[in-house]
């Protein structure tokens, strides 16, 4: 039986810092076990600008801490107003390794994202120009599809005719949630990625709604039914190069959690490879933990894998901290509800 592994230092391909004292109490969550995110820019106004990611970057440079090495994957925001010229220049100077598209309200601190797709059709050209990714939260918002069914709508009415009409693009199907999606990236080239979030391959919607409503497991995209889950543990497992993780830690204190209208996000960062480990292992498949936390994203992004190790060891439970405290409250970790045995060294 299998009782440790070594892997390399894997990265997140979608993670949610914030800024000030939720930055400075997150980060080292994601610093302690990962070498690299990919850093989401909604923030409150959203980075949009190529100055906006530098000063962002700097912000969170300053915010590690000492002797601690994580490099921060920068990402702009696609607006309606959003200029090619200083998306280019983001790339070639190195600053930026993708865009974001939300649409329109689809999520938190969504407003300003794309409601009419031919106002961005300039950028999305130039950016399968020069080979930079477009990282997609796919999701229609239209008030009369169910909530269930804005993944698989959104593939059909958004992102296939985006492929169609903009070959060679790069894109990122964001914390995909269905089996539509984990079928529709089986049926694309290699120019399609997609990410998998910790919370998804554990969660279905059950466990938000059954035997009383549970706040902290409700995220964007909402967890589906549990025929989904299983696509989602099917497609991380296998070992296809075109799935890699991308956790979606989104914290938000639980003040914000907590109300009648309360945020949506799942806060993994701190339990998420051992999460990872629990679930794999479950699935006869530690074999394939490695690439999908730590090879398949670099080879997507064209990025080289890191060369430091981590190892997780197995044995008693493990417990990590139920809160992560800052200064506007606790934020709470995600809780898989079952008893994690692996341990990262
Ligand atoms: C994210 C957030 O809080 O910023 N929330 C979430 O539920 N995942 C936004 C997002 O990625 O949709
Ligand atoms: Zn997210």
């Amino acid at each position: 039986m299998t009782s440790q592994i070594t892997l390399r230092r894997p990265d997140d391909w979608h993670l949610h810092l914030r800024d000030g004292n939720m930055l400075r109490a997150v980060l080292p969550s994601t610093a302690t076990h990962f070498a690299r995110a990919i850093i989401m820019p909604n923030l409150v106004p959203p980075v949009v600008t190529s100055a906006d990611a530098a000063g962002y970057r700097d912000r969170i440079l300053s915010a590690l801490p000492e002797g601690s090495i994580f490099e921060p994957l920068m990402t702009l925001y696609l607006t309606e107003q959003t200029d090619p010229d200083d998306v280019a220049a983001a790339h070639a100077s190195g600053l930026i390794k993708a865009v974001k598209l939300y649409p329109a309200g689809a999520t938190t601190n969504s407003a300003s994202g794309v409601s009419h797709f031919d106002s961005v059709r300039p950028t999305l050209e130039r950016m399968a120009e020069i080979g930079l990714p477009l990282c997609v939260h796919g999701e229609v918002t239209d008030s009369d599809i169910d909530i269930f069914d804005r993944e698989a709508v959104f593939i059909d009415r958004v992102l296939d005719p985006i492929r169609r009409t903009t070959p060679g693009l790069r894109v990122v199907m964001e914390h995909i949630t269905t089996s539509n999606a984990v079928d529709y990236a089986r049926s694309q080239d290699e120019t399609l990625g997609a990410t998998i979030t910790t919370h998804h391959l554990v969660i279905n919607r059950n466990h938000i709604l059954a035997g009383g409503i549970k706040p902290h497991y409700y995220c964007l995209p909402v967890a589906k039914r549990e025929e989904h889950r299983l696509a989602l543990r099917d497609a991380a497992t296998s070992g296809e190069a075109r799935f890699f993780l991308g956790t979606d830690s989104a914290p938000h204190t639980d003040a914000n959690k907590l109300l009648p209208c309360g945020c949506a996000g799942c806060f993994t960062a701190p339990n998420t490879m051992s999460i990872l480990a629990q679930a794999f292992e479950e699935d006869g498949a530690l074999d394939k933990l490695e690439g999908f936390t730590s090879l398949n994203g670099p080879a997507f992004y064209g990025l080289p894998v890191n060369k430091e190790t981590i190892t997780l060891t197995k044995g008693d439970p493990v417990t990590y901290p139920s809160h992560v405290e800052t200064p506007d409250g606790p934020v709470t970790v995600f809780d898989p509800g079952f008893d994690l045995n692996w341990r990262v060294e």
